[in-house]
């Protein structure tokens, strides 16, 4: 998401005239499900989350009501009403990786994050979740950082993985600052 040079209202309004522009251009012409559904997905991506200003955006533009707009983004798991953490941890409970050792490995996480299932890190860095199978049981235990799959997880590898993560969050802080 791109905040940095303008202020957050600014930034939002911004944004908005942006969607406003696609529901016009793209949306409009297709059958009200499709635009809204092309409307939200624009919004995720852009904000990274479908907030309730957008959503009486949306439902402004398309004449749609906000409860209909509020039944599809909570209908489908890719969108989100909360801004994501930036790093999304999932840790498998599928059985092998339970087997293998996987409370322990969610153990240490809460610990370390200070935080539980469901929850992120107030600096919105870090958000820990389950998972089921992730379909490299015979790897177990398994955990995920957004995309990328750690495999044979013990405790002890935990803290370096958070640092590298930290690390990549302020390097993108800095070089977003130079700008
Ligand atoms: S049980 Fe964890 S990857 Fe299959």
């Amino acid at each position: 998401m791109q905040t940095i040079g303008l202020p957050v209202k600014d930034d939002i309004k911004k944004r908005l005239r942006k969607l406003g522009a696609f529901i016009d251009k793209e949306a409009k012409g297709e059958d009200r499900e499709g635009a809204l559904m092309g409307a939200l997905h624009q919004v995720q991506a852009e904000f990274g989350y479908i907030s309730e200003e957008a959503m009486d955006f949306i439902s402004r533009k398309l004449s749609v009501p906000t409860a209909h707009i509020y039944g599809m983004a909570t209908f489908y798991n890719y969108f989100s009403l909360k801004p994501k953490a930036r790093y999304q941890i999932q840790v498998c409970k599928g059985t092998a990786c339970y087997v293998g050792g996987g409370a322990r490995i969610l153990s240490k996480l809460k610990k370390e994050l200070g935080i539980e299932e469901g929850e992120s890190t107030p600096d919105g860095l870090f958000g820990l979740g389950i998972t089921r199978c992730l379909g490299c049981c015979g790897l177990s235990p398994v955990m995920q950082v957004n995309d990328e799959t750690h495999v044979r997880m013990v405790p002890e590898k935990i803290p370096a993985i958070l640092k590298k993560c930290r690390r990549a969050a302020e390097g993108k802080k800095s070089r977003g600052k130079k700008k």
